[in-house]
């Protein structure tokens, strides 16, 4: 899978979606707050602290929610992973959601994201993943109301939130009810702002609290995130790189968001950093009733905090569920596909690569990758399946898996049912080609010897 950075599509610094000012929320008695005081000063650790464990929550280098370490899920994402803290209450709700851009030129618009749906719910944590330019980023954006969408609705604890305009959008960023961790901590840390000044930014700016209730609030925020409440006076290239995203997390929970959207939060972080940043956000998730939005192409480490998974191709939803169940056994083509390319993870049904791939060889009058079909406003995965047919030319349904509720787990394919059987055809017929090409060769290079072989 490519390896991706975040492109840098705005100027915007802060963590917060609302440029410079996030304001806290009101007190929410759910959740606990920030109140460790400012300790007199005194150097950073070298390696991030532990943070202190939710009562019967994870302890870090301990086991996330289905008793796998991020360091270890990859290979076992288990059905007990999804076990979810989140409440059946929907925190956030994306319907129809749509975003164009305008084409070079002025002519024309490129759609990105078409009819996205996707719901978080409290304490809840789900990931966004698909490959590059899938336009994970730009439903993060639109989400959180950076990028303008055109059609559909984004409704926060049931208020739609992309119509806002004018003075109420503003109120609302105000509020900090949705925070954003990026990829790169220094678009929220400000390099020139000692951690505590870019922490408490928004706080001052909105002049919500005074001085000593601001570093009190910057202090507790650093404790929660792990950090020594000591670093607030450091600049960030005063501190590691996984200290830095622990800050830029404490940026942005010091404003006691709902949702916290990150975009690549681990992928620049090695793998002992990228551990503590994962376990942490399960731990905030639980501990604040956070609903988290994770976009990773890192499945593995998705699989050990995330309760479910909205698969996005070419910026349209092609699956969404529950991780372990997704992972385990992807009804999607094209999950299949991702998975299939991901070598950590182990499905239970794990799919082999080539056999998604297209194979023209199987009943190709009927069945194979269908170029034109998304022009034709059909399936978007059609140019590259190999099990797409004729029917693919039309928009795929949205089908729940049997046995599940309404949007539990829901594929978009015409041929949810079929796909596996023509690819065991496709393994086979490779199996077949594979081996009478075999026998080809083997009987010409035999018959080239007897040639060669003197009498
Ligand atoms: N401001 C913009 N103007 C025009 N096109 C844009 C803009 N922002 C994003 N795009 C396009 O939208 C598509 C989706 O981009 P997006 O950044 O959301 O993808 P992504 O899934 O986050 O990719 P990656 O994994 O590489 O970060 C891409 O084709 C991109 O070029
Ligand atoms: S709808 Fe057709 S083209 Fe799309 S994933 Fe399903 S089988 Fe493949
Ligand atoms: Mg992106």
């Amino acid at each position: 899978m490519a390896d991706i950075h975040l492109a840098a599509p705005d100027t915007i610094r802060t963590g917060s979606v609302s440029g410079p000012v996030p304001e806290p929320l009101p007190a929410q008695p759910a959740r606990a707050r920030a109140t460790t005081a400012a300790s007199p000063a005194a150097p950073p650790p070298a390696e991030p602290p532990p943070v202190t464990p939710p009562p019967g929550g994870t302890s870090p280098g301990g086991t996330s929610p289905g008793g796998t370490s991020p360091a270890t899920t990859a290979a076992a994402p288990s059905p007990g992973a999804a076990a979810s803290a989140a409440s059946s209450a929907v925190l956030l709700r994306v319907e129809g959601l749509g975003v164009s851009f305008a084409e070079r030129g002025g002519i024309g618009r490129t759609r990105v994201l078409d009819g996205v749906e996707l719901t978080v719910r409290p304490g809840e944590i789900v990931g966004i993943v698909g490959e590059t330019g899938s336009g994970k980023t730009t439903l993060a954006r639109a989400i959180a109301g950076l990028t303008p969408a055109d059609r559909g609705q984004v409704e926060l604890d049931g208020r739609d939130i992309a119509r806002l305009r004018g003075r109420a959008q503003r109120r609302f960023r105000r509020g900090g009810a949705i925070q954003f961790v990026f990829q790169d901590p220094l678009r929220a840390l400000d390099p020139e702002l000692t951690l505590g000044e870019s922490i408490g930014e928004g706080m001052a700016i909105a002049g919500t609290a005074g001085r000593a209730r601001r570093a009190e609030r910057v202090a507790g925020a650093l404790a929660q995130v792990g950090l020594d409440p000591a670093v607030a006076e450091r600049r960030p290239a005063q501190i590691s790189g996984g200290q830095r995203q622990r800050a830029s997390i404490a940026r942005a929970i010091v404003a006691e968001p709902r949702l916290l959207l990150c975009d690549e939060p681990v992928s620049a972080l090695d793998a002992s950093n990228r551990n503590h940043i994962l376990i942490l956000l399960d731990e905030l998730r639980r501990r604040f009733d956070l609903g988290i939005a994770v976009i990773s192409h890192d499945l593995s480490s998705l699989a050990g905090i995330a309760d479910r998974v909205v698969v996005l191709y070419r910026g349209r939803v092609v699956e969404d569920g529950p991780i372990a169940d997704v992972f385990a056994s992807p009804r999607h083509p094209y999950t299949a596909l991702l998975i299939a390319s991901a070598p950590d993870i182990h499905g239970r049904d794990r799919q082999a690569a080539a056999a998604l791939r297209p194979a023209p060889d199987v009943d190709s009058q009927s069945v194979g990758p269908r170029p034109d079909a998304r022009d034709r406003g059909g399936c978007v995965f059609a140019h590259r399946c190999p099990f797409a047919t004729v029917d693919c030319d039309g928009a795929p349904p949205r089908v729940d898996a049997p046995g599940r509720s309404s949007g539990d787990w829901i594929a978009a394919c015409h041929h949810l049912d079929t796909w596996r059987s023509h690819r065991a055809a496709s393994a086979a017929s490779t199996a077949t080609a594979t081996a009478t090409a075999t026998a080809t060769a083997t009987a010409t290079a035999t018959a080239t010897a007897r040639k060669e072989t003197p009498l």
